[in-house]
């Protein structure tokens, strides 16, 4: 017999809806792949981002780098959660930059991603990203 899954965070919905929304203002001409990020912060607060991309396709930015960079913007660094929506077949996890984005601020972030019909994946920070660069190599300990 398998595991049983993780009980559904608490606001699962909620993200999974606020992602959603914000998916559907992605502007992604190019790839028509439209991604939405919503992100739990510690107060409690959901932060949004979605992917933008640009006809000089390399500027682009994805939908977790976009929702990271306004929750630092409003003083907000610490995260709870991410849920990221996409128009995918499968549950899509985010890509090597913004996981390495990502780490930077939440080494243990749980990260849920939903497909348009409802099917959702649940990964940890760690199963993504094993052996992360973190600012404490800079450090030097
Ligand atoms: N994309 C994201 O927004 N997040 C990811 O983690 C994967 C990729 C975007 C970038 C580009 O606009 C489109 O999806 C196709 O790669």
């Amino acid at each position: 017999m398998s595991a049983p899954a993780a009980p559904a965070h608490p606001r699962h919905d909620e993200l999974v809806a606020l992602a959603r929304e914000a998916m559907a203002r992605a502007y992604a001409p190019y790839s028509r792949f439209r991604v939405g990020a919503a992100l739990l912060t510690a107060d409690g607060a959901v932060v949004t981002g979605c992917n933008v991309e640009n006809a000089a396709y390399p500027s682009g930015i994805c939908a977790e780098r976009g929702a990271v960079a306004a929750a630092v913007a409003q003083g907000r660094r610490d995260f709870a959660l991410l849920v990221l929506a996409t128009e995918g077949a499968e549950p899509a996890p985010p890509c090597g930059m913004c996981r390495q984005v990502l780490v930077e601020f939440a080494p243990a972030l749980p990260i849920v991603s939903v497909t348009a019909d409802g099917r959702a994946e649940r990964w940890s920070m760690a199963e993504l990203l094993p052996r992360p660069f973190t600012p404490a190599w800079l450090a030097g300990d």
